[in-house]
């Protein structure tokens, strides 16, 4: 007979769980039967002792169905979605979701809001006057047959499962393990249902992941879940380090990317060269092609307006306002701001991106608590990237916040981010490695 006493135990001491153990407990937890004590010492046993590769597909599985698995079958193999595992400035979804749908891939998408210091898309979408965040099922797939793509908020009813665990892993100190992680993200992925998975695994101090060996780590365990599952999978590792582009916080980061997709990609190296890889491999997997052959036709996608169009077409069909896209003058901005100067001569050599993140959200960004409203219109533009010279006197970032108390204190953390150097620090790489999926592994 099951008992969860035995089963914490067992973990407790380092030995392996059946499949039948795990599902007992997602099954028994979900449904109430298990408290959250109980559950509570399995997750840090799980956290200090880890989980081998079948227990960390039985988990993900066990949350997997404990919820709605969407049907996505009608679109074939050329249902495909795109997954970070989180950052700062991160705003690749709004850039590489029309840019794969224009290469042919029916980019069905589901994310998340905010956590933390990092952004949620969901949060950002809704910086869009008029975006349905919340279609149904049949609006969701009727827009992905319609024009390629659609990017909605993940219902309670996908893995619920995981939902009531990362609560409880959110208070109790255990998120931070990886097969925790790669079975919270997978059981979400997988029941989102598409046929192919690219996975935008970010490395830096603005990432879960702060080394590229722990990425690369999370990445396969991922990508051994998903080939087990029977999916098109590669994960790509992505530099984290410093913010992604030069903006944090919701409507700036859309009007980024409005300016990207119109061709300014003037300092964006970073966002390009992820934005442009992922949509690649989004598309290598779903037509056969190499990344490189990928690349060129994302590539043009970009320059020829292609991509900006789609993102027109998307927003508009889910009830954005065109208006708000195109005519820069008809957007709100933040009634209070504050440049933020340098005291020195030199080289921008650091900018911390949790703690950039942090001072974002200090703004009004991202929320303090789970019942915090966002201030949609604050955040952050950085004037200077990492790599760039700097002197005395000259904007360093601009902050943006409705609320003017909330200032000096988020204009210190950010100063505090950042390092000056009289050297010109070495350029980073912005992808960090590909994890591909094939047929042996798992
Ligand atoms: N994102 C998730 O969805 N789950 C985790 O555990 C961590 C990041």
């Amino acid at each position: 007979m099951f008992s969860m006493y035995d089963v914490i135990a067992k973990k407790r001491d380092g030995r392996v769980l059946s499949d039948a153990e795990i599902r007992a407990v997602i099954d028994g937890y979900t449904a109430g039967r298990i408290p959250d004590y109980q559950v509570s010492a399995w997750l840090m046993a799980i956290y200090l002792r880890g989980m081998n590769e079948a227990e960390t597909a039985s988990l993900t599985d066990a949350m997997l169905h404990s919820g709605d698995i969407v049907d996505l079958s009608a679109f074939g193999h050329l249902s495909a979605d795109k997954h970070s595992t989180g950052g700062v400035g991160d705003k690749t979804t709004f850039i590489v979701a029309p840019l794969a749908a224009v290469l042919g891939c029916k980019t069905a998408k589901m994310s998340g809001r905010g956590l933390g210091h990092t952004g949620g898309t969901i949060d950002k979408l809704e910086a869009i006057p008029g975006y349905r965040v919340s279609l149904s099922e049949e609006e969701f797939r009727t827009q992905v047959r319609r024009i390629g793509v659609s990017v909605i908020g993940a219902t309670g009813d996908i893995a619920p499962a995981d939902k009531l665990l990362y609560a409880l892993r959110d208070v109790t100190a255990t998120v931070d393990s990886l097969p925790l992680i790669a079975s919270s993200i997978m059981s979400k992925k997988l029941a989102a249902g598409t046929s192919s998975i690219v996975l935008d695994v970010t490395v830096g101090s603005g990432a879960f992941m702060k080394t590229t060996s722990d990425a690369r780590a999370l990445a396969q365990a991922m990508v051994d879940i998903g080939v087990r599952a029977g999916k098109n999978i590669t994960a790509v590792l992505t530099d984290m380090d410093q913010p992604l582009g030069r903006t944090i916080g919701n409507a700036l980061e859309l009007e980024e990317v409005i300016s990207f997709l119109q061709g300014d990609d003037n300092g964006l190296d970073d966002l390009r060269e992820v934005s442009l890889t992922l949509a690649a491999h989004m598309a290598a997997n779903v037509h056969g092609i190499t990344p490189d052959e990928a690349y060129r036709q994302a590539y043009d996608a970009w320059k020829s307006g292609a991509a900006y169009e789609k993102f027109m077409e998307w927003i508009t069909a889910q009830g954005g306002d065109p208006a708000w896209i195109t005519d820069a003058a008809a957007r709100q901005t933040a009634p209070v701001s504050e440049t933020v100067c340098c005291a020195v001569d030199g080289y921008l050599a650091y900018a911390d991106a949790e703690m950039i993140g942090l001072a974002a959200m200090q703004l009004g960004a991202g929320r303090q608590t789970k019942d915090d409203r966002i201030d949609m219109l604050a955040g952050i533009r950085m004037c200077r990237k990492v790599g760039e010279p700097v002197r005395r006197g000259e904007p360093l970032a601009v902050l943006y916040t409705s609320d003017p108390t909330r200032l000096s204190a988020a204009g210190e953390r950010f100063l505090s981010a950042l390092r000056i150097s009289q050297e010109k620090p070495d350029a980073h790489p912005h992808i960090l490695g590909v994890v591909c999926g094939s047929e042996t592994a798992g």
